[in-house]
């Protein structure tokens, strides 16, 4: 069997976006299916690229490029959908980026099982808005993307506590923000799919940052850290953008997301 560290940088070299996230998902069965029978596969060393391969389309454009689009219209609608798109696939690269990124530190298996999980429920993800892309004619690739979303990536891709702060609390816990207003948006128009996928994604997500906070807290632990202040520091270091409301408090404390880690710094932001 290869090593979890090898699989994730098999997934990270794969550019095709349907054949990075099949090779995902049977990467993910794989290591579960080993903890299953009472294995732990070895998580050993490999190089991941600095960036992950991509498919030729989308085009990927400086943020201030994208053409907005209204939501109110199918075209509009399609483009959220696309970019929605691409948010998950770059999420399946960032969890098994986060595997490979750091194995000179050393962490307990359920680190591991968390973070193949994800990958696992991001490849879902990502093949259910691409269907309901085609459903409507279009597909991933039909239109062009930001070219900004693996900055986080590469900003932390030496430091593991501010990697987590960013991705899954900062960015991840923002899906939990914004995902109730687009399921109402679909719910309204014509996407009784698209509500099924977001109701999906929703779920899932609240784990993700869970594992992001259960991780974040226990490495805390391990250096003897204050977690609120250690966020609130990375944070500021590593994502300029900062936290902004309105927040969904439900959801992020269920991901165990306390409000004095995220409010303080909406409020240097705004101040
Ligand atoms: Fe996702
Ligand atoms: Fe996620």
């Amino acid at each position: 069997m290869q090593t979890l560290a090898e699989m994730a940088v098999e997934v990270l070299t794969t550019a095709d976006g349907r054949e990075k996230t099949a090779l995902s998902r049977r990467h993910a069965a794989a290591w579960f299916a080993a903890r299953e029978a009472g294995e732990t596969p070895l998580v050993g060393s490999a190089e991941p690229p600095l960036r992950p391969a991509r498919p030729e389309a989308p085009q990927l454009l400086d943020p201030r490029d994208v053409p907005k689009r209204k939501p109110g219209t199918e075209a509009g609608r399609i483009a959220m959908l696309h970019a929605v798109a691409h948010i998950e696939l770059n999420a399946v690269d960032l969890h098994w980026d986060i595997i490979a990124r750091f194995t000179d530190t050393p962490m307990p298996a359920g680190f591991y099982d968390d973070w193949v999980k994800s990958a696992d429920e991001e490849s879902k993800h990502f093949n259910l808005v691409c269907d309901c892309l085609e459903r409507r004619d279009a597909h991933y690739g039909a239109l062009p993307a930001h070219a900004g979303m693996w900055r986080a990536a590469e900003d932390t891709a030496e430091d593991l506590l501010g990697r987590l702060a960013v991705v899954p609390m900062v960015l991840e816990a923002r899906g939990l923000d914004v995902t109730p207003g687009m399921i109402e948006l679909f719910r309204k128009s014509d996407g009784p799919d698209v509500v099924e996928a977001l109701e999906t994604i929703y779920a899932e997500e609240v784990h993700h940052v869970s594992y992001g906070a259960k991780w974040f807290h226990f490495l805390c632990g391990r250096h003897e850290k204050d977690p609120k202040d250690a966020f609130h520091e990375l944070v500021r270091r590593y994502f300029k953008g900062g936290t902004k409301p309105p927040f969904n408090e439900e959801k992020r404390a269920e991901a165990g997301l306390p409000p004095d880690f995220y409010w303080p710094l909406a409020e240097e932001r705004a101040g």
